[in-house]
């Protein structure tokens, strides 16, 4: 594909990255990313919120605030009750509001097969964009939300989890990384990304590349109970394996347990994760107890062997 050179784009599509990045002036750059699904859970409203904050995930891990939204339905009136469309929507302008962005408008398709998401714009200073490579041996590595979400919401359709838990991970899902992402500005973040549905070993390894390595901390790293017995009884999405096949050759370690299957479980709406200086993690840590945001630091950049993720 030719795309004309154009020397203020700053994060095109080439790199992986969470967004693109277009600078407007010294002082100011867009951030634009876009991002919608099919329903992962059943109560139209919480899928809604959901999609929403998924959405927003890609512009906090550029280390931008979110400016306005644009929502995206793929939904048929005539197969649907219209009451599932407004919930839906609902659910992402509670989102949207609570990200203090604007709605500016949207677009729907007539689709059999619903489908809801956003386009958000937002800003960041051209010298304060978080990349997702670019962390240094003695980083530490920071998750913002518990792993097991693809694997819960495989047992849920298959009616294999508690209404408690069910709840949980819902709230789990809808959180912004609004405030995950406030705390890494603090902190001056060498890289950050989202884990999506690579998995944390897929995004983790997105920010390795050729240039570092990570070591984990294997019990520090925080995911859903029940996803860990529903793995054991065999209850896994399809993209776990898909994850494994393909990064499983990153992860160095005793592999294999119901535990590493956390490691490559798909992740909807999944947390920050962040490498921060250890001289900035007072200032992290400080900024994050401020704002009330649960984070864990799960493990420690290494030198050597780059690339690799061990266990
Ligand atoms: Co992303
Ligand atoms: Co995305």
């Amino acid at each position: 594909m030719e795309i004309p050179a154009d020397e203020n784009v700053i994060v095109g599509i080439e790199g992986f990255e969470d967004a693109g990045v277009y600078r407007i002036s010294d002082e100011l750059a867009l951030v634009q990313t876009v991002d919608f699904f099919t329903p992962i859970v059943d109560d139209p409203y919480d899928f809604g919120r959901i999609a929403a904050a998924n959405a927003f995930s890609d512009i906090y891990a550029m280390g931008a605030r979110p400016l306005t939204a644009m929502n995206i339905v793929c939904f048929a009136p005539k197969a649907y009750d219209i009451k599932i469309l407004k919930e839906i929507i609902r659910g992402g302008a509670d989102k949207i509001r609570e990200a203090r962005a604007s709605l500016l408008g949207g677009h729907s398709v007539d689709d059999k097969e619903i489908k809801y998401g956003l386009s958000v714009t937002g800003l960041v200073h051209p010298e304060k964009i978080v990349r997702n490579s670019g962390a240094r041996p003695h980083d530490r590595l920071i998750l913002t939300k518990p792993l097991g979400t693809g694997i819960l919401n495989t047992g849920i359709k298959g009616g294999m989890v508690s209404e408690a838990a069910a709840g949980r991970l819902i709230e789990v899902m809808a959180a912004l990384n609004d405030r995950a992402a406030e705390a890494m500005r603090v902190a001056g973040a060498h890289a950050a990304t989202d884990v999506t549905g690579f998995g944390l070993a897929g995004h983790l390894s997105e920010m390795l590349k050729d240039s570092v390595g990570v070591q984990l901390f294997p019990e520090k790293i925080p995911y859903f109970k029940e996803a860990v017995d529903l793995a054991a009884s065999g209850f896994v999405p399809a993209g776990l394996y898909r994850n494994r096949d393909f990064y499983g050759k990153c992860v160095v370690g005793k592999t294999g347990g119901v535990f590493t299957d956390i490691l490559f479980d798909p992740q909807t709406s999944g947390g920050l994760l962040i490498a921060v200086d250890q001289d900035n993690m007072k200032a992290f840590e400080d900024a994050a107890a401020q704002n009330k945001t649960a984070f864990w630091v799960i493990g420690e950049f290494i030198a050597e062997p780059k690339g690799k993720i061990l266990l």
